[in-house]
């Protein structure tokens, strides 16, 4: 038994935020920001909208994208590290939202490859054959945990969501995942302040806090030897791969790895110039894009990566 990807759907806020807004906010320019980083503007929730109901949104259009109805569905599980509330975790909200009862539903965080983290834990209950079609998004308000007077982190993050419809199928599907994290990293990506621990913070508002330049280096590295061990495993060609779609943080660190997998550009998909770094929705929103338009077709290999605060770190070999 394997899973695969039989839709997908994602939901951007209205509101679009650019660097020449942020140039009247804080010390910065468009030009650091697109050299440094390739992001030109990120899309920022309305007031009234929390990440279950982006979520939702991006829900909806993969069931529908899947032809199917939400009563279809028998497991919800989101990635992310911005949730509405400590509980009922986002699970249980767009569950109800999408008026399923019954069904498990539940959220984890994982900060950027919470998505990839997310869809793992889908495709093994579906290899076991406990859940035979999961819901799986990835959703941020990332807006939500920004220090706004920080230009070294407000720049760069995007709220959206982005989701997959992963089905039980006799053919993968789902080829090769492998996940993993290394906790001793908290002091470079960290938010400041959490439910447990705001006593002796003296904040309630918890701030991303991140030493992007030594994070830059962690990731690249990282990266770069989990898409060797995804090539190694599989016993494939670098060249075999005909999609790249890695978490949106940096466009340079998107480039180091089209390098290591001698890929062309042309075959990576980016969204980081107009989404940032929307943490757990960036991977399942690039794919939605990429399938979208039409470049994605059935039967071609995608790899997924992403790398994030924990650190955590994910990647997934796919055949669409
Ligand atoms: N505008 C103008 N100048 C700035 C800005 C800004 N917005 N931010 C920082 N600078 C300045 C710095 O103060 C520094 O100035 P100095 O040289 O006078 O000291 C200079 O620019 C260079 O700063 P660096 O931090 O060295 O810049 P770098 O080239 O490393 O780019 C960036 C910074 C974009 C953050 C990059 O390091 C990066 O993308 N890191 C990885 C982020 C990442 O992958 N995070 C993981 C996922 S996030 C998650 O999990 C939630």
């Amino acid at each position: 038994m394997y899973s695969r990807i039989i839709g997908t759907g994602k939901y951007l806020p209205e509101k679009i935020l650019t660097n020449f807004d942020l140039e009247k906010m804080v010390d910065t320019t468009d030009e650091w920001i697109r050299t440094r980083t390739g992001i030109e503007h990120r899309h920022i929730a309305a007031d009234n909208e929390a990440t279950s109901d982006l979520a939702y949104k991006a829900g909806l259009a993969a069931i529908e994208d899947a032809g199917l109805t939400a009563a279809d569905i028998d497991f919800v599980l989101v990635g992310t590290t911005t949730p509405d509330l400590i509980f009922p975790n986002v699970g249980c909200l767009v569950q109800e939202k999408l008026g399923i009862r019954g069904t498990p539903a539940f959220s984890l965080e994982a900060a950027c490859s919470g998505f990839l983290y997310a869809l793992v834990v889908a495709d093994q209950f579906i290899r076991t054959g406990q859940v035979r079609r999961a819901l799986v998004i990835g959703a941020e308000t990332m807006s939500r945990i920004m220090d706004w007077t920080d230009r070294e982190t407000c720049v760069l993050f995007g709220d959206g969501a982005g989701a997959v419809i992963l089905e039980a199928a006799e053919e993968p599907g789902i080829i090769y995942s492998t996940l993993g994290a290394d906790g001793r990293y908290r002091e470079l990506l960290y938010a400041s302040s959490g439910v447990s621990t705001r006593h002796r913070e003296n904040s309630d508002i918890p701030a991303l806090r991140m030493k992007g330049n030594e994070v830059f280096k962690v990731a690249v590295r990282t990266l770069e030897s989990l898409v060797d061990d995804v090539i190694a495993k599989n016993n494939i060609e670098k060249g075999q791969i005909d999609w790249l779609i890695p978490h949106q943080a940096n466009i340079r660190i998107i480039n180091a790895m089209a390098k290591r997998l001698e890929m062309p550009m042309e075959r990576v998909v980016l969204t980081v110039k107009t989404h940032g770094n929307t943490s757990a929705a960036s991977v399942p929103m690039a794919l939605d894009t990429a399938i979208r338009d039409g470049r994605i077709k059935r039967g071609d290999m995608l790899l997924l990566e992403a790398f994030g605060g924990g650190f955590t770190w994910g990647a997934c070999l796919i055949r669409y």
